[in-house]
């Protein structure tokens, strides 16, 4: 596919990978983007993962109809997108690898490359011919040798994992050639559980960004954007801040289903003062979309029974998701239940100021909720979602 005067998408669709990274479900699949620049010299952008080289590597010597490759841009170098590069060598032995030191140090650990190689630092140029790549370094988005090569002369940003998403690309390359809203939500998820930890590292990054003319972000996984560039920049800016939009999200674990009744109150309330509640059972929806939605809005309401003196098992492994990640900026409420001794509500409260979030409002319940407690989870939803 033909994106732009000699620039060709050379990527590959992944519908078998059942988890990406061997944790997070793809249930629209995932694209390995990688883009073809033909010019006086001829440049790949990244490969593909390993599995889909021979498939790449087809398309690339059908596009270049005898010529070779010159130069491998390596953007990032986690295999999804570098486990490709030793059959491109076995097949271009000539190609100069590009990459900066973190990259070079990589490619020597992972695949034993340590010749061939050409060194860029933040502002390096290369000369293809009437297009020039600039190159900035972008670490921790999401790995810390990332860097971003920008095409200056027709405004085009191959940015690596920057601005990707889940989910193949099935009726086309570009955004204007898609239906974009699962590829949007599935941007909440991926930026969520893959880039979310490094907000800060995006913001560098978004400034420097922010300082280049764009007509197209080429990134290594999902739709290539052009008319929607500016709405994949803002949700970028919005995510790395840590800036939740207006909303409610409820996630509660039950056994026997005491407490997703007092999750129903709580959401009840919520809904009494922002339409946007979404209520999650931990044991039946994957985490990565809760830690996807819970990345996305501002208020946050946890629910758990106590179990073995501390928190349901699987709403402990979601709170140690959100840690991990250092998500910042929620409203937090949570409410407990317990049969013998309660530890569920005392576990959130610790957990609220190891986030260094305010202490939040919670409502404890001894075995069965009474209607005076039932009316207390309602006035819970309503606390958050009033301060929102
Ligand atoms: Fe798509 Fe961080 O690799």
């Amino acid at each position: 596919m033909k994106l732009a005067e000699n620039l060709y998408y050379v990527g590959v669709n992944d519908r078998h990978k059942t988890l990406f990274e061997n944790m997070l479900p793809l249930p629209h699949g995932v694209s390995y983007n990688s883009y073809l620049l033909v010019d006086h010299k001829v440049a790949l952008i990244d490969t593909v993962e390993a599995p889909f080289a021979e498939q790449q590597l087809e398309t690339i010597q059908r596009i270049l109809n005898g010529r070779l490759v010159d130069y491998l841009i390596v953007n990032h170098m986690e295999p999804d997108h570098s486990s490709g590069i030793q059959a491109l060598r076995m097949l271009y032995p000539q190609v100069q690898i590009v990459g900066n030191a973190k990259t070079l140090s990589m490619l020597q650990g992972f695949y034993g490359i340590a010749d061939g190689l050409y060194e860029v630092k933040e502002g390096s140029e290369l000369v293809l011919g009437k297009r020039t790549l600039r190159f900035y370094m972008t670490p921790m988005v999401h790995w810390p040798e990332v860097m971003m090569a920008y095409d200056v002369d027709n405004h085009i940003l191959f940015s690596a994992d920057a601005f990707g998403c889940f989910g193949t690309l099935d009726a086309g390359i570009l955004d204007t050639q898609l239906n974009l809203d699962m590829y949007w939500n599935e941007m909440y998820r991926y930026y969520a559980n893959i880039v979310g930890k490094y907000g800060s590292p995006v913001q560098t990054a978004l400034k420097k960004i922010c300082t280049l003319q764009l007509n197209m972000i080429c990134s290594t996984h999902g739709p290539v954007w052009t008319e929607h560039l500016s709405e994949a920049l803002s949700l970028y800016d919005r995510m790395s801040r840590y800036e939740g939009e207006e909303g409610v999200v409820v996630v509660y674990g039950s056994m026997y289903g005491h407490t997703e009744q007092m999750a129903q109150a709580v959401a009840r309330g919520a809904g009494e003062v922002c339409k946007n509640v979404l209520l999650y059972d931990i044991s039946k929806t994957d985490s990565s979309v809760i830690v996807g939605d819970i990345f996305r809005y501002k208020g946050l309401i946890l629910g758990s029974p106590t179990y073995c003196n501390d928190l349901f098992p699987p709403i402990k492994s979601l709170v140690d998701k959100l840690e991990l990640r250092g998500l910042k900026h929620r409203v937090f409420g949570a409410f407990g239940s317990y049969t013998w001794a309660g530890a569920a509500v005392k576990a959130f409260v610790a957990f609220a100021e190891r986030m260094k979030w305010e202490t939040p409002p919670t409502v404890e319940v001894k075995q069965a909720m009474t209607s005076d407690q039932s009316e207390a989870l309602v006035q819970l939803g309503r606390t958050i979602a009033s301060q929102l």
